[in-house]
């Protein structure tokens, strides 16, 4: 009744950017992400017959509130699938670096995933993992697999369709992922409220909808053929468009810092001066900037002297779902 699984955290090149059923988490367009090797989730579920309640450890303290109601409302889930009434003890450990600000959404919920689901004893192939894993957090369904994943929308009412594939593994392309670490980060709008407000209200939402299947198709080219820079301006464009749609919601907003533009900025220059670099940003002010390995130490250089930038973490593609 007890079981480890590691799942490692992944950024969007194409992002997931509303939902179509907010309670099974469905998206309103397929996407695609990259998995990282660089931040991830160890979590250990243990089923206990004498539990009243689940109890959770994050990094060893003790959670309560609404994380720990997040965490018991997924387990609802599995306790449903499994037919057992049983309550956990749920230890997870983030290995993301201390104030770095990264949702560690997608981990977390992935490995919740894969541990609970063992430690309850049902066997899970890794699409329907992913279906779990997608009703935890949406993003979540795309870290069950190494390397680059697309997270198919599917068109089913009941989320049966809705689940990522591996579009090619970790070893396919050795690009490199930097996470650019901001000093400040103000508290920013959730994703899911980003979400909504922007589906709800912005006029600029229809085009996102419209431009985002080409997008998708065409990174998948770049990817197979792997055309760096095809792939890193598609990226680029994509989530600069999705950023947009905040901008039109109402009421409007923006996940942008001063130094989140002065990152973009310096990505842009750089471009400018030869070297291939492309950025992308989340529901933050964060930014991740791909590069290839033979440019480093050029481009780590520029990103650590720009004002407001705190730490540089590198990553590779990384890994799927393993168990401990
Ligand atoms: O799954 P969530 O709720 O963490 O939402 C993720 C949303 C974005 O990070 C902005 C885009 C994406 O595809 O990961």
């Amino acid at each position: 009744m007890k079981a480890t699984a590691r799942a490692h955290t992944n950024i969007a090149l194409i992002k997931y950017w509303g939902k179509r059923n907010e309670s099974l988490i469905l998206p309103t367009n397929s996407n695609l992400s990259v998995t990282l090797d660089g931040f991830s989730t160890e979590t250990t579920v243990h089923f206990q017959e004498d539990l009243k309640k689940d109890i959770f450890l994050l990094n060893e303290q003790n959670v309560e509130g609404n994380a720990l109601e997040k965490v018991a409302v997924f387990l609802d889930k599995v306790r449903a699938l499994s037919g057992k009434e049983l309550y956990a003890q749920i230890q997870s450990v983030n290995h993301v670096p201390t104030a770095a600000g990264f949702a560690s959404s997608a981990s977390g919920l992935a490995a919740l995933a894969a541990a609970s689901a063992k430690a309850i004893g049902i066997s899970l192939d890794d699409t329907e993992l992913s279906k779990l894993a997608r009703q935890g957090s949406g993003s979540a369904c795309r870290s069950i697999y190494g390397g680059f994943v697309e997270w198919q929308m599917g068109e089913r009412e009941d989320g049966a369709d809705s689940f990522a594939v591996q579009v090619a593994g970790k070893s396919h392309w050795d690009i490199r992922i930097a996470a650019v670490v901001l000093s400040k980060t103000t508290k920013k709008v959730s994703s899911r409220e980003g979400m909504r407000r922007t589906v709800e209200t912005s006029p600029f939402y229809a085009g996102w909808l419209e431009q985002t299947p080409k997008d998708l198709q065409e990174i998948k080219q770049a990817i197979a053929e792997k055309d760096f820079e095809k792939m890193g301006s598609i990226a680029e464009a994509n989530c600069l468009r999705m950023h947009a749609t905040t901008l039109g919601a109402n009421p409007p907003f923006t996940y942008w810092q001063d130094t989140t533009m002065r990152v973009m900025q310096t990505v842009q220059n750089l471009r400018e001066k030869g070297i291939p670099v492309f950025f992308t940003i989340d529901a933050g002010p964060n930014v991740k900037v791909l590069y290839l390995s033979e440019d480093e130490d050029k481009v780590k250089k520029r990103l650590q002297s720009i004002e407001g930038v705190e730490d540089i973490i590198v990553s590779k593609p990384g890994s799927g779902i393993s168990y401990l």
